[in-house]
């Protein structure tokens, strides 16, 4: 059914749990779908080893007023580089799932940007924001 070696890496960035709980569930279905790879905070996932990566999902809380979640800022910090060639991410495919509050002014403000950032470096997603 899959071309590939059937790896996803699933990573979030989650200030309060929420999002690392709901990236553990999106991990647990892809298992069963028999996609193989970890499901870790940003920070804990070694970056170099992203432009090497075909199928990623990340899901990204948004905290303070529109920051990134503490486990994620070295990760953002380096995806945000501007020396970062637009080529870097060639063969990643990927999902992004962003969760928010509309009742704050930048609303989901991480997973809206996370995934124009990855397009940036020339990844495809695979659908719109989540
Ligand atoms: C102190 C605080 C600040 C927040 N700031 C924002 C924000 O700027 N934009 C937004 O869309 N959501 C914001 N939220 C909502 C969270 O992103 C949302 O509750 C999310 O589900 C939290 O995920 P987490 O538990 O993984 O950190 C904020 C929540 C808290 C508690």
């Amino acid at each position: 059914m899959f071309e590939t070696n059937n790896r996803l890496v699933v990573l979030y960035g989650s200030q309060t749990f929420t999002a690392q709980e709901i990236a553990e569930r999106v991990w647990r279905t892809t298992k069963v779908l028999g996609f193989r790879g970890p499901v870790q905070a940003m920070d804990d996932y070694p970056i170099a080893q992203l432009i090497k990566e075909e199928f990623a999902i990340f899901v990204c809380a948004t905290a303070g007023q529109g920051d990134e979640p503490d486990n994620m800022k070295r990760f953002w910090k380096f995806l945000l580089k501007r020396s970062l060639p637009s080529n870097s991410l060639l063969k990643l495919k990927f999902g992004v799932l962003a969760l928010g509050d509309s009742s704050f002014m930048k609303f989901n403000y991480v997973g809206k940007k996370m995934h124009k950032r990855l397009i940036q470096l020339g990844a495809t997603p695979l659908l719109n924001v989540g």
